[in-house]
């Protein structure tokens, strides 16, 4: 098939990472996680006691982190930090980190570094169609209805959150990721809309697969 390059793109409980991970095991792809990429760097910043607004400090912690991710794994600097990245603090944190230019320029390249390695694969995040993979193959941006967006990342926090704590901070990172200067949170030209709201994942990965095939 060469490389098939397909961008998910979306906010925060629309479906990306559970279509993402479905879409890959269909196609026998692998899966970038961005989002778990700057919550890693968000983890390391708060470890050492750096402020997640301190531009200077952030880019160059972005630099000297070694970030791995292998489906749903995620490594900083050889240790596993899968669970402590999804803390309620982390998520705060990685929305300042990702504001920040610098240190996305650090991340873009290792996204793209990964996409040439792995041969293509299924990359999901906030700017894969705009930024980072611009001529991917396919490119799909999710919506949801916020109050499902928020019962499923309240769900995903095993909870962590109740619902309506979930709720105001989607709404206040939606606001973050969608207007900040650098790479905010947009639609792709040529990306497919899909909403997700009441939809089994299934049904989601099939549409996007006859969308593949009629290429
Ligand atoms: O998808 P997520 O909740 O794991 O993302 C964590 C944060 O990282 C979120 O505030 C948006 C940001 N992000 C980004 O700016 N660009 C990406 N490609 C992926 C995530």
């Amino acid at each position: 098939m060469g490389s098939l390059v397909i961008a998910i793109d979306g906010p925060g409980g629309s479906g990306k990472s559970t279509l993402a991970r479905e879409l890959a095991g269909r196609l026998g792809l692998e899966r970038l996680d961005t989002g778990a990429m700057y919550r890693a760097l968000a983890l390391a910043v708060l470890r050492q006691g750096m402020d997640p607004g301190d531009a200077r400090g952030v880019t160059e912690l972005a630099g000297r982190v070694r970030l791995e991710i292998e489906g749903s794994a995620v490594r900083l600097d050889g240790e596993d930090v899968s669970a402590a990245i999804r803390t309620p603090e982390v998520t705060r944190a990685a929305s300042a980190v990702a504001a920040h230019p610098g240190a996305r320029r650090v991340l873009v390249a290792e996204q793209r570094a990964w996409v040439e390695s792995h041969g293509g694969g299924v990359v999901e995040g906030r700017d894969i169609g705009t930024v980072v993979c611009p001529d991917a193959d396919l490119k799909v941006y999710l919506t949801a209805d916020p109050v499902e967006r928020a019962r499923r990342r309240s769900a995903e926090l095993a909870g962590a959150q109740a619902a309506d704590a979930a709720a105001d901070e989607l709404a206040r990172r939606d606001r973050d990721d969608s207007t900040r200067a650098t790479s905010p949170l947009d639609v792709a030209p040529g990306a497919v809309v899909i909403d997700t709201t009441g939809r089994p994942v299934e049904g989601v990965v099939d549409q996007i697969l006859s969308l593949l095939e009629k290429r």
